[in-house]
């Protein structure tokens, strides 16, 4: 591959810091960086958790790049990250501080030795899993099964709220020309991730006219379940809490929302000895496959998307259909998670653990988003300063619609490449 661009050897001419958006010479390093840390001191809700402070710019090491970040996309990651629970960052990478932000847009400004697939100066999009590169399971079998199987800005420090991040170069995937940076910047992990428990868990994957129950149809992770479905002529019934929010899954391409306010059937599964107390239970579980039932014309989902956990976890494994799959990849409302198993094995369901995907996965998703047949859902655009009180919406479930991101480096918005960020900001 041609190096388009000189890289400069000699990195005196750098400012020891850069202000936001003022675009260093490319290939050029500074010393220090902004980043939005957490401390184990500050660990709590977010307002509280994330400050802003000057650090050094992480160098990268053999088979790294390092990315000059223009936007992050604002996760669930940020939110657990800042609490410290169920465990600290610290505890896991042993370092003083975390940078979290595990989705970003930008620019690699520097590769370290042995990268030859990619230069410095390339527009890219950046996955967050990271992997040991040289396992069997890296090499032909299923890497997110690697022993050193990390999320980059959760479980490993140097994310993308900063203006720089270290990422493993297997991480990068080309930018869609078509976005802004805040568009690109918004989009993979939660897209990755449904894609899949989608496609990933054969024999089980997604094919034309199933019908899928999306749990959270208009969080981050449903508005791309739902796009997803749409792409491939299946039934997406998107589950939310408010008009408002069923309207947005509904233009996304649902076939129909149902508001789980208007059942009350959740919760961890109830004793199943009171037979009277029971009875009830499943009576109010059985109205709300009933509401289901309506949309499909009287036959259970074949997939159920599941992540809030304990709250819906014993709806979804019991009104998904003989030998369906209820796929998870979370419990936000709880770990403890529960279900009849009489149903289960009887009806011989399975019930599949999801977790990001491995970069074939990426890259195979990211090229619906090159065709623009899958959009990013991107919803607010945040200051670098708005990154606690975009966590903090998402945190109490006030988020917009879709998908958050955070401008880094590009402060001039709408903006597709770096040379045109370049241009309107100056220098
Ligand atoms: N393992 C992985 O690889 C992976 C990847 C991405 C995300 N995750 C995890 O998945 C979870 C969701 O992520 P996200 O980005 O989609 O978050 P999000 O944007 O906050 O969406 C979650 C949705 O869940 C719904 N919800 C909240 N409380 C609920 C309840 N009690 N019952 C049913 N639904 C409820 C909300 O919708 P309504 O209020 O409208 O119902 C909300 O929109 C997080 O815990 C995140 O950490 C895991």
């Amino acid at each position: 591959m041609v190096h388009a661009v000189e890289i400069p050897d000699d990195e005196s001419d750098a400012a020891a810091l850069y202000e936001l958006g003022d675009i260093p010479p490319l290939g050029v390093v500074p010393d220090t960086m902004y980043a939005m840390t957490i401390r184990r001191e500050r660990h709590g809700e977010p307002l509280q958790a994330f400050a802003t402070e000057v650090v050094n710019v992480p160098r990268p090491g053999p088979g790294e790049v390092l990315v000059y970040v223009m936007s992050a996309g604002v996760n669930y990651n940020g939110v657990w990250a800042g609490l410290g629970k169920p465990l600290s960052p610290m505890d896991i990478h042993k370092q003083d501080y975390h940078v979290a932000g595990s989705d970003a847009a930008g620019v690699i400004w520097k590769v370290g030795s042995g990268v030859r697939r990619f230069k410095v100066g390339d527009e890219v999009v950046v996955h967050c899993n990271q992997t040991c590169g040289q396992c069997h399971n890296c090499n032909g079998g299923e890497p997110m099964l690697c022993r050193d199987q990390r999320i980059w800005g959760y479980e490993t420090t140097d994310g993308s709220f900063a203006q720089f991040a270290r990422v493993q170069a297997q991480q990068v995937l080309p930018k869609p020309r078509h976005l802004t940076w805040e568009q690109a910047g918004c989009y993979m992990l939660v897209y990755a991730t449904a894609w899949r428990m989608l496609y990933g868990h054969t024999p089980h994957t997604l094919k034309p006219a199933m019908n899928v129950l999306v749990w959270g149809g208009s969080g981050g992770l449903g508005t791309m379940a739902i796009q997803i479905c749409k792409a491939a002529g299946a039934n997406a019934i998107a589950v939310v809490s408010s008009k408002e929010k069923g309207e947005y899954c509904m233009e996304l391409g649902a076939k129909a929302y149902l508001n789980r306010k208007d059942f009350d059937c959740w919760g961890p599964l109830p004793d199943t000895t009171d037979a009277e107390g029971y009875r009830s239970y499943v009576k109010r579980v059985r109205r709300f496959g009933k509401a289901i039932w309506e949309v499909t014309g009287g036959v259970d989902v074949d997939i159920v998307f599941e992540h809030p956990g304990e709250q819906t976890f014993p709806v979804s494994s019991y009104l998904v259909r003989r030998g369906g799959m209820v796929v998870f990849c979370a419990g936000t409302t709880g770990y403890n998670l529960t279900f009849d198993a009489r149903y289960v094995w009887m009806r011989q369901k399975r019930i599949q653990g999801s977790h990001f995907a491995s970069k074939y996965e990426a890259d195979e998703a990211n090229h619906l988003v090159m065709d623009e047949k899958i959009h990013t859902g991107l919803s607010v655009v945040f200051p670098f300063e708005g990154v606690a009180e975009a966590h903090d919406l998402m945190f109490r479930n006030r988020h917009p619609p879709g998908n958050m991101v955070i401008a880094v480096n590009a402060v001039e918005r709408g903006c597709t490449s770096l040379a045109e960020s370049r241009a309107r900001h100056g220098g």
